[in-house]
């Protein structure tokens, strides 16, 4: 933009005057300038790494903000070499807010406290809920019309009821949890919130290391109380009295220092299941990072105790010394193989099914870009179906100035980003679907370690591409959402779509193309559908880049409900809030109630709301 381009000329001969004019030292924008080189332009450089913000983009964030990601945000890792003075410069150097101009509101934001009390009870659990991802062991994302509590014919009376505006965020993500009267909400901020669904005034607040936007389960406990549990980006993993906020047991689930938890838990017997991801694969993009030792891991956990029941990593072999860089710079394998999806659970053959992302390292690890079986007592890996062989990805296979070692063996970044689902056949025979970023729908036979039944391509796929984050299933078809999101983007119309497949062969019932992207004319902006499809009996739901939530009928792809989440919105806390596009989690409906967040602040519009949609006069 205009404002960056004025700044390589500020470093200029005029620099110093112009630098005065504006009353900030022109040291410290020397300083930043350096710092931002060395830290932060192998990934934020033109273009920047997949995920990562142009510097557009973060000349259109508030220094304070800037510094805040290094100090104890996201970029925290990232700009670990930096001194504090450093971080302060290299915000001040890109931002085109001026520092000290733009009041923060407190990363733990403002809340309107509900005035009454209200508790979670056990009897709760038998009225209309939503826990967990996938709703069911299957992972089905398919909500019981007596769940649901809405119709097709009611989406024409839905009006929208609050929002809560998360501060100073970007990127909303979360998929909450709604028991009773009580809505239980992760923060980008990195927090977890007890609101009341009907009004969201909160109950309390527990501030958590990082964001909480993987699903959030909650069930009674032995002694009568209510437990939470939830995950967050630092891979730190939390039970929670739910009627109290107050910690019970808490753990660093996984030491590598790039894991996170993206993956929502599953609840069965007393035991918690759930993966671990990481953010190495961009660190890979870094010419001075000895790439790659994360290793991708599903855990289980007793939910009364906290106790580790068992780690297992999906790649078995500890990660070992490979090449060296031009630079000189060692690095690693095998590694990668993230588990950033709900585990599939299969009590009947005490299996449980997890998809996994790609290699870091090349040569790849044959258990990546696969659906690997596991033991449920002990984790040991029954069988695994590799879909994409050869994938190892970082950011330095599409950082133009990375070192060509680490370039060496490059994958096309086709991770699972999605849960499989469980289904059985009318003759008795199971199905277990993938869906996959390369833009490919897998059928295998669970019962067959995993043998291919039928494959079905969507889409051209890639590094955002084909299948992103989950769709869903009812008992003869599949409802999927398709991304394209960095693919197709300059093509509009070509990011994006929804597909209705007959499961038990593939066959296509319907599926619809995209929609004419409603971006404001943003450059890039698209209609991509990365979000994870919601199914209720009679509705589909799928949320767009463009802002929109759109509902579709199931029988025939027809668009029958379109909110644009798009523009400012008044909040219950009273945080300034917006929409932008939406990614991530997918809608959840209780009670004829329906909820979801917008905002995706890196490849489209950025946002902050959380959304409550109810029947007028409810
Ligand atoms: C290894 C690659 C990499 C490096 C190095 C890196 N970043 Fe980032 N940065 C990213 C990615 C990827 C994201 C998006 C993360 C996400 O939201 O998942 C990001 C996000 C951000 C954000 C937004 C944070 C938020 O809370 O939304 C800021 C600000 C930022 N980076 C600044 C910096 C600064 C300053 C440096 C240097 C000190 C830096 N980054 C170094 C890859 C990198």
């Amino acid at each position: 933009m205009l404002k960056t381009t004025h700044r390589a000329l500020l470093l200029g001969a005029l620099g110093a005057l112009l630098l005065h004019l504006q009353g900030v030292a022109a040291d410290d924008r020397a300083i930043g300038a350096e710092a931002f080189d060395r830290a932060c332009s192998g990934c934020h450089g033109d273009p920047p790494v997949p995920r990562a913000l142009t510097r557009a983009q973060l000349a259109a964030l508030p220094p304070e903000k800037i510094f805040q990601a290094q100090l104890s945000g996201l970029m925290a890792l990232q700009a670990a070499a930096l001194t504090e003075i450093e971080k302060k410069a290299v915000a001040i150097y890109l931002s085109d807010t001026e520092w000290g101009t733009v009041k923060m509101e407190k990363a733990a934001e403002k809340l309107a406290m509900c005035t009454g009390s209200s508790a979670v009870t056990a009897a709760d659990f038998e009225r209309p809920k939503w826990i967990g991802w996938g709703l069911d062991l299957d992972n089905s994302r398919f909500q019981p019309g007596d769940q649901a509590g809405l119709t097709a014919a009611d989406l024409a009376n839905l009006e929208l009821k609050w929002v809560h505006g998360y501060a100073g965020a970007t990127t909303v993500t979360t998929q909450p949890a709604v028991v009773g009267d009580h809505i239980f909400i992760g923060s980008p901020n990195g927090a977890i919130y007890n609101l009341d669904r009907k009004t969201g005034c909160a109950y309390w607040k527990y501030d958590t290391a990082a964001e909480v936007r993987a699903a959030i389960v909650v069930a009674p406990r032995a002694d009568g109380t209510i437990g939470l549990y939830a995950g967050d980006r630092k891979a730190n993993f939390y039970a929670l009295d739910a009627n109290s906020g107050k910690l019970l047991w808490q753990d660093r689930v996984e030491p590598h220092p790039w894991s996170m938890i993206t993956s929502s838990p599953v609840l069965y017997e007393g035991k918690l299941y759930f993966g671990t991801a990481s953010f190495e694969e961009l660190a890979g993009g870094s010419k001075k990072y000895e790439c790659c030792t994360f290793r991708g891991s599903v855990l289980a956990y007793d939910a009364e105790s906290g106790k580790k029941l068992w780690q297992s990593y999906v790649i078995p072999g500890e990660p070992q010394k490979t090449k060296v860089t031009t630079e000189g710079v060692q690095l690693w394998g095998p590694s990668g193989a993230a588990v950033w999806s709900s585990p599939t659970l299969d009590p009947a053959h005490n299996t449980l099914y997890v998809t996994t992302g790609d290699s870091y390292s090349a040569p790849a690890a044959d258990t990546s870009d696969a659906i690997v079986a596991m033991d449920m007592t002990t984790g040991a890996i029954k069988w695994f179906k590799q879909m994409t062989a050869d994938d190892a990805f970082t950011a330095a296979c599409v950082a133009p100035n990375a070192d060509p070692v680490s370039k060496e063996g490059c994958g096309p970044d086709v991770d699972f980003g999605a849960s499989a689902i469980l289904r059985t056949l009318p003759n008795g025979k199971r199905l277990l679907l993938a869906g996959q970023k390369s833009g490919v729908m897998h059928a295998v036979d669970p019962d067959a370690d995993g043998a291919i039944v039928w494959q079905k391509r969507l889409s051209p796929g890639g590094v955002l591409g084909g299948i992103e984050w989950g769709f869903a299933a009812d008992d003869t078809h599949l409802y999927v959402p398709i991304s394209d999101v960095w693919e197709t983007k300059h093509a509009p119309g070509a990011a994006g779509g929804i597909y209705a497949l007959n499961f038990a062969d593939g066959s296509e019932l319907w599926n619809t193309p995209a929609a004419k992207p409603d971006c404001n004319d943003i450059p890039g902006c698209n209609a991509g559908q990365p979000a994870a499809a919601t199914l209720i009996p009679g509705v589909v739901f799928s949320g767009s880049m463009d802002g929109h939530m759109r509902a579709y009928d199931p029988a025939s792809g027809k668009v029958i409900w379109d909110v644009d989440t798009k523009g400012e919105h008044a909040t219950v806390n009273g945080v300034p809030a917006h929409g932008g596009s939406i990614k991530g989690a997918g809608v959840t409906v209780v009670n004829g109630w329906v909820y979801f967040g917008s905002g995706y602040g890196l490849f489209g519009m950025p946002g902050n709301m959380f959304m409550a949609f109810g029947p007028k006069g409810d």
